[in-house]
């Protein structure tokens, strides 16, 4: 019988693995980068192959435990960065037959209550994933009532979204709110009945973290960086949780493409020659009932796979254009 896979913890199971690893195609060996490591579920298992070779990167430093373990067993063909995968670009020069992003945030950090990520703790607003400039709770204490209300409704697509932020303002003019369970209350007070099967504060939760992590701008640059470095015929694999990651995507997969509409206001025709990507065909790849079964954090998760194609690369700026009212929120200072 086949076990099923675990991460090097056991506690985040790797989504849709199996679909993962049969598109990178491992079999003769290969050069892959993993730039969510998280506890290494992908990297582990494409290592296992023999003559693989993996970069895995994460840019938060309490996941370099579980990369030095593999260091330990495969030495020479794997190597680990505590870097944000917008920077994938400067810590290799080499030609990448898969690179891969499993977005969000892993199981272990959720459930690290002291990191302020879960409303179900009781612990700082703080919802760092590494390698951010400002925490939630600075930004729920001193942001303006309307862009608070804009960051909670944009990346949270929160209908209640004025409501929430005034009562956030109202609330912080009386006391600082410091931990989750503060602005749980908060929430709860200022939603109208919640009708939806997932709990009410998860759309504010998602919506700060978001904006913590400047996580917009890290997929574009992160995903334009990462067609750069594929190989002509390398796959461009994406996991995405919520759905203004999988607008970008689609949106990119879709338009820089060999089959992309000619007729696309963003495209002026001289760049028509150079698509990016081969023939794309639109398709979300899901994970199993069994799989959704075994680890419900897997229901969500959307992958798509885009082929480099052998043509120049071209900086896709009409993609930075398309998005630029979700990355200009992200750069708003109080
Ligand atoms: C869903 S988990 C990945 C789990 C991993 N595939 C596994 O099997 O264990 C996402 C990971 O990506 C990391 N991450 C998120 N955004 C990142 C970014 N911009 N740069 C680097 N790492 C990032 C998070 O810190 C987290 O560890």
């Amino acid at each position: 019988m086949k076990l099923p896979h675990t991460s090097l913890e056991g506690k985040h199971l790797p989504v849709m693995i199996d679909e993962v690893i049969k598109i990178c195609n491992p079999k003769n060996g290969g050069n892959f980068m993993d730039c969510t490591f998280g506890a290494g579920g992908y990297s582990k298992e494409l290592l296992r192959f023999q003559e693989t070779k993996v970069v895995g990167l994460d840019r938060d430093s309490h996941v370099i435990k579980f990369a030095n373990k593999l260091k330990d067993n495969f030495k020479s063909r794997f190597v680990f960065h505590n870097k944000k995968f917008s920077n994938l670009d400067v810590v290799s020069t080499d030609k990448f037959d898969a690179v891969i992003f499993d977005l969000g945030l892993s199981s272990i950090q959720l459930d690290n209550l002291s990191r302020g990520f879960s409303f179900k703790s009781k612990s700082e607003l703080n919802m760092s994933m590494g390698q951010t400039e400002i925490s939630a709770k600075e930004v729920l204490n001193t942001y303006s009532s309307e862009d608070l209300k804009n960051i909670i409704k944009v990346f949270g697509e929160e209908v209640d979204a004025s409501k929430i932020s005034r009562n956030i303002v109202k609330e912080r003019t009386k006391n600082n709110i410091k931990t989750t369970d503060e602005l749980v209350k908060i929430i709860k007070k200022s939603k109208k009945r919640n009708f939806k099967k997932i709990n009410e504060s998860t759309k504010t939760f998602q919506a700060i973290r978001i904006f913590v992590n400047k996580e917009v701008n890290e997929l574009i640059e992160g995903v334009i960086k990462a067609t750069k470095i594929l190989k002509p015929g390398g796959k461009l694999i994406v996991i995405s949780f919520h759905s203004i990651e999988d607008k970008i995507i689609k949106f990119y997969f879709k338009n820089f493409s060999k089959n992309r509409s000619r007729s696309n206001k963003y495209f002026p025709d001289n760049n028509d020659k150079l698509p990016l990507f081969d023939n794309y065909k639109n398709k979300i790849i899901k994970a199993s009932q069994k799989e959704v079964k075994r680890n419900p954090r897997s229901r969500s998760a959307k992958l798509r796979v885009a082929i480099r194609s052998a043509d120049k690369f071209i900086d896709p700026e009409e993609l930075r254009k398309k998005f630029k009212y979700l990355t200009d929120l992200e750069k708003r200072i109080a």
